[in-house]
Formats: structure tokens, sequence, C-alpha cells
């Protein structure tokens, strides 16, 4: 076999963007390999967000900056994917003339056919057709690009239909998809053969996964199949929309060891008002009604949250009774963003815009009473030991290892003289804090402990 070309990829956005990325070297394993300089690449792709202004911006002077690269190099192939490429289809080529391949968040699993048309005609290719009924292929993780790795995403649906007046991502990634639990199982089966010990389930909405195939499993079922696998010692998963978390879902996570302690559940909103402005179909007195049944049954749940500030309308009390609602719920993390306008949706639209001065205002509020709550749950972390899987060395110091608590916060540890030299990446190890940074733990390593193999 010739010698392969080399391929550069340049992810924006979330996960479910980051493990696109991933299939698409998958797919590309036989004719590219994967490199970190774009100078060095055949084949450049940009995968793109664009659930909110800013990612969409960034592709544009990320794209910019191999005009001049491909002058230089005119083999090069240049291409942009994901959701930009959805939302703006010809478009790109309109506007950026010099970009060969524009591949949508469906279209992308034709890469190899995209190339292919490509090098026949040497005219721009464009795959943006969204279908209601999309069968996603199985693509199993390769041993070069998962080796040495601890934790891994596994999309398990895609698409949304819950049209929540902000959102874009119902028009770019299309309606929900459930992907057959017997490919998401066999993924996860070849991961941990590879040394995964971590898997994050993906979906825009995981809670409804199965809902529409009769013989699918729901999302609490899928969760015990996959807590069967031997080898796998946590299951993450992200993201729950509040409206779907079922009695169900809450009895798997206090019930399954393997499931971590912690739920990623967007709030965006502690305003009523708000929220039905925003088609989110919960109140905020729902929403806490599930995080005290949440905690109820599991006591030790870390909660993280997503705020959108300044949503057409949003008054002084309708932020403030978002602040109220961080203080009630005191979560570990916050997300939070300043609403903007997207193409195709309702919000667009509406009237009484926030002035962006009022948003950065309203957004530096809550960064305040959020980084105190972050500040206090950290240390009451101190004292404390806690199961982390480690998942190398820090960054920041080789000399220490990392990993995270199941509750999802990253913990830097030493290793005690005795053990050092042990390979401890991938094992579950008991680590006593001992101090709280601002973003991460730091504590000192006690005891390995014992997993099934
Ligand atoms: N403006 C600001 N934030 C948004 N998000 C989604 N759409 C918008 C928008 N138009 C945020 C929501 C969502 C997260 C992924 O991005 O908080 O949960
Ligand atoms: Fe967007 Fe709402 Fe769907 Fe989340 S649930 S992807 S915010 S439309």
């Amino acid at each position: 076999m010739g010698k392969k070309k080399k391929v550069y990829i340049k992810t924006f956005g979330c996960q479910m963007n980051e493990n696109d990325s991933e299939k698409m070297l998958i797919l590309l394993k036989d004719e590219y390999e994967p490199v970190s300089s774009p100078e060095d690449a055949d084949l450049i792709l940009i995968n793109t967000c664009s659930v909110r202004k800013k990612p969409e911006h960034k592709v544009y002077s990320e794209a910019g900056r191999y005009k001049n690269l491909k002058k230089k190099k005119p083999h090069l192939i240049l291409g942009i994917t994901g959701c930009v490429a959805q939302q703006e289809g010809e478009n790109i080529i309109k506007k950026l003339p010099y970009v060969d391949l524009v591949l949508g968040t469906q279209g992308f699993y034709h890469i190899k056919s995209a190339l292919r048309l490509y090098q026949k005609t040497k005219k721009p290719v464009v795959f943006t057709q969204l279908k209601d009924d999309f069968c996603f292929p199985l693509i199993l993780p390769s041993k070069d690009l998962y080796c040495n790795r601890i934790t891994a995403f596994v999309s398990i649906m895609q698409g949304c239909d819950n049209f929540c007046t902000y959102c874009i991502v119902p028009y770019v990634r299309g309606r929900e998809i459930s992907r057959p639990p017997e490919d998401i199982i066999q993924e996860i089966e070849t991961l941990v053969k590879l040394g995964v010990k971590e898997v994050t389930l993906l979906g825009q909405n995981v809670n409804s996964y199965g809902l529409k195939n009769k013989n699918y499993p729901t999302f609490p079922e899928l969760i015990k199949m996959i807590a069967q696998i031997k080898g796998l010692l946590r299951i993450r998963f992200t993201t729950s929309h509040p409206k779907d978390l079922s009695e169900e879902l809450i009895k798997v996570i206090a019930e399954e060891p393997k499931v971590c302690k912690h739920i990623h559940l967007p709030l965006q909103s502690g305003s009523n008002r708000i929220l039905k402005k925003m088609n989110r179909k919960y109140t905020k007195e729902e929403y806490l009604a599930k995080i005290k049944k949440l905690r109820e049954l599991v006591p030790e749940i870390a909660f993280t949250t997503d705020i959108i500030v300044g949503f057409p309308g949003e008054s002084m009390e309708d932020f403030y009774e978002t602040v109220e609602v961080l203080e009630k719920v005191r979560y570990h993390e916050i997300f939070s963003f300043k609403y903007c306008d997207r193409p195709f949706t309702p919000a667009g639209k509406f009237s009484e815009k926030v002035p962006e001065e009022e948003k950065d205002r309203r957004l530096k509020i809550l960064h305040e009473v959020q980084g105190k709550i972050t500040q206090e749950i950290y240390q009451s972390y101190v004292g404390k030991d806690v199961e982390v899987l480690v998942e190398g060395r820090s960054k920041r110091d080789p000399e220490w290892l990392s990993g995270r608590t199941t509750t999802n916060v990253i913990v830097n540890f030493s290793q005690c003289q005795s053990i050092s030299g042990k390979d401890l990446k991938g094992k579950l190890v008991k680590v006593k804090i001992t101090y709280a940074g601002k973003h991460s733990l730091k504590g000192d390593f006690l005891e390995e402990i014992k997993t099934e193999q």
C-alpha cells in the first residue's frame, strides 16, 4: 500500500462534534492519517458549530487562514462540515469560493464518496440533505485512534424535536433519530476492548432515546444494558431535557453503580414567563421538583446547567429569578451564554431585545454568584476521600496524575513512593482531597480500588 495522505481536523462546538470528527477520521483511515498541523495536511476539515454566533464567526476566520495555504499547495482540499455547513449549504461556496467540500450533519458520513466526486470533477461538492429516517452507519472505533484512551464519547441519538424558540439545533441536526441499541452496544464493547473505561452517551435529548421506535429500549433500559458490559467502569450521559427526566431514569442513576452521580440539566431561565417564551415545556417549580427527587434518591449527586441571559423580554425580575434558582440548586458549575439571534428561530423575530451591555452585566452577576457557590462546593471536598478514575498525567505537572470524581470534578494527585512506577492509568483509585482550586481539586493517593476485569 502507498504512503497515506494527511488530514487535519479543526473541531468547534460540542462533544457531539468532537465525536463526529473522530468518526470522519475513522472513515478516512485507509487513505489519510491525522496530523496536528494544517501546514502538513493534504485535506483540511473544519467541523463547525452554529448554536451561537461566536462559534459560527470563528469558522469564517478559520477558513480564511487556509486560503493562502491553498495557493501554496494547489492539491490541498478544504472542507467545511457540521452545523454551519448544514445551515449555509451552497452559500458557503458563494462566500468562500476556495472551499471544496461542504458536508452537513448527515452528509459527512459520505465523506469518502464526496472526496471521490471532488477528485473526478474538481468542482465543489455540497452534501446537505437532512433525512428524517437517516440510518447512522455503524463506524467502529479503530485501534490507532483510540489506543491509550480511558474515556470516549458515544453518540446514541441525534437531532431534536423540541424546538426551543432560541435554538437552531432542530434545523441543522434534523429530527430526533435514535441509533439501534445493538450498534451502540457493539461500539462500546469495541471501545472497552481498546482500553476505554468510561463512556459518555451523547444526544441532544438523551432522555427521549428510543421513544419513537417500538422495538428499542427506553433510555434507562439502554443504560442497564450498557452497564452489563464487562470492563466498563463508568457511564455518563448528556444532555437531558428536564421535561423528559423520568422517575425510571432517576432510579437507574441511584441504583446502578457504574452510572456517575452527576447530571447536566439545562435550566436556561428561572422565570416561568421566559421559560414559556422559550418553549421549554416546564415551569421553575417542576424543574425544582425533579432536582429535589434526584437529591432524595441520590444524595451525593452533582448538578451542572446551561443558562441564557438576556432572552428577548427578560426583565431584571426575570433575571433575578434565575439567580434565585442558582442559589437554591447550588450547581457545581454553570455554562452561561448571552442570548443571540439565530437563523430560522422564532426568537430571532421576538421584540424587546435586551441591549448587549445589559446582557454583559447580567452575565457578570451570574459568574460572581456561581463562582462563590462553586468555590464553597469545592471547599467542601477538602478532607474527604473520593473515588477517581485515572485518565493520565496532569497537564500542568506531569509528576502528578489526573482524573475525575463521579461528580465530574477534576482531581490532580501525587503518587506515594510505594506505588510510583505502577501504571494507574485507567484504574479507579481512592484519593484524599487536600486542596480546592478554582477549577479542580488536589489530593493524595490512598489506594487502588479493585474492580471486575
Ligand atoms: N443564544 C444563546 N445561547 C444559546 N444556546 C442555544 N441557543 C442559544 C442562543 N440562540 C445555549 C443553550 C444551550 C447551549 C448548548 O447553548 O443554553 O443549552
Ligand atoms: Fe435546542 Fe431545545 Fe433541542 Fe436543546 S432541547 S437542542 S436547546 S431545541
